[in-house]
């Protein structure tokens, strides 16, 4: 694998030759399937490569929490509202097992949190986009949550344990959280009125793109894939799984009665898969640039959230030291 990528240049890699005995190590256990652990030895590139990936998946995790947050107090029904409250408490403990994964490798959360107020550190371009409807969250579970199974579920098998391990425990609850949002739309598709059915496909039309956007720039243009796949953080490329998630997704949306605003979107029988239309990647680096619809009211909704929370983190701490010191008295 490894020395394939070197051979196809897919970018410039260290050849086994040009490494240290310990990186030659290293690169052998992650090429025998063995998984690397906090205390075991690892090129610092690889640490802060993981430190940069968890970082701002953890972010993703807890902006992703606003959009829907948007709607808890609007739900439709007690059972829309209790649903919708426990997927965004559990993406909630998801952004606290990616953080503590990220701490595994020795960055400080705070620090991390304060690059992601400071535009440094990014989080999925995804949670830029608004939530004008309550089909929206539907399609968020559906397509936002799908994308995100799709990328998680090969995650389950990153090289850096503690990150695969809370993989793991994050794939259990993702898949309640895309059915949960399909079956929203399916009801509202099957037993609405017209403006509900409008509703719904107008959520497909604005968040079709931005989820395809999700898995990252095309191959040719990830300056990390390369790299990261050769310490196989990554398993498969941006474009392999976006091309799964819309084999997977096209026949869920003709179940819906609805369609994606791709006119190019057609089952390619030569190729065993869809063919899409072109991803407005200006856009995307628009966003990525922090020029999304909705990228200062995210950032700015978190900054304020941990200035308010100050005073609990402040509690919780002053809590512990004290009954610390009663404990060692
Ligand atoms: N949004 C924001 N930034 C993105 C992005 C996106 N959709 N796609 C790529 N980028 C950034 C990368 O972070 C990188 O920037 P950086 O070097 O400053 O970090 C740059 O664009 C180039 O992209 P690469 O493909 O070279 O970068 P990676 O190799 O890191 O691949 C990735 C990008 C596929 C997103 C990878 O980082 C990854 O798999 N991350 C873990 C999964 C994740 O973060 N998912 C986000 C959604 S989580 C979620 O949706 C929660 C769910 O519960 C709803």
């Amino acid at each position: 694998m490894y020395a394939q990528l070197v051979e196809t240049g897919v970018k410039r890699l260290k050849t086994l030759d040009e490494m240290s005995e310990q990186e030659r190590a290293f690169q052998e256990r992650i090429d025998a399937e063995i998984k690397i652990e906090a205390k075991n030895w690892m090129p610092d590139a690889y640490r802060q490569t993981l430190i940069r990936q968890i970082s701002q998946h953890a972010h993703s995790e807890i902006v992703g929490m606003l959009p829907e947050g948007n709607w808890v107090t609007r739900a439709p029904s007690l059972k829309r509202k209790l649903q919708l409250m426990a997927k965004i408490q559990d993406e909630a403990g998801h952004g606290l097992y990616l953080y503590s994964a990220m701490e595994t490798l020795g960055a400080d959360r705070d620090t991390e949190i304060e690059r992601l107020h400071s535009g440094k550190a990014k989080y999925s371009s995804i949670f830029n986009y608004p939530t004008l409807s309550w089909a929206d969250i539907g399609a968020v579970g559906w397509l936002v949550d799908g994308a995100a199974i799709v990328n998680q579920v090969v995650l389950q098998r990153t090289s850096y344990g503690p990150y695969s391990r809370a993989m793991i425990r994050i794939c259990k609850e993702e898949s309640f959280h895309q059915r949960q949002g399909y079956e929203i739309l399916l009801t509202m598709m099957r037993e609405g009125n017209q403006a509900q059915k409008d509703m719904v496909q107008d959520a497909i039309n604005r968040l079709w793109w931005p989820s395809l956007m999700m898995f990252g720039p095309s191959d040719e243009h990830s300056p990390n894939s390369a790299q990261s796949m050769a310490w196989k953080i990554k398993r498969q490329s941006n474009d392999e799984l976006r091309q799964r998630f819309i084999d997977q997704t096209v026949p869920q949306l003709e179940l819906l009665g609805c369609t994606a605003p791709d006119p190019e979107l057609k089952w390619n029988a030569e190729r065993g898969h869809y063919d899409f239309g072109q991803i407005q990647w200006d856009e995307f680096y628009e966003v990525l640039k922090g020029n999304g619809p909705c990228n200062q009211e995210r950032v700015a909704t978190r900054r304020q959230a941990i200035e308010d929370g100050a005073w609990v983190r402040a509690a919780a701490v002053a809590h512990a030291k004290k009954k610390a010191n009663k404990n060692a008295a």
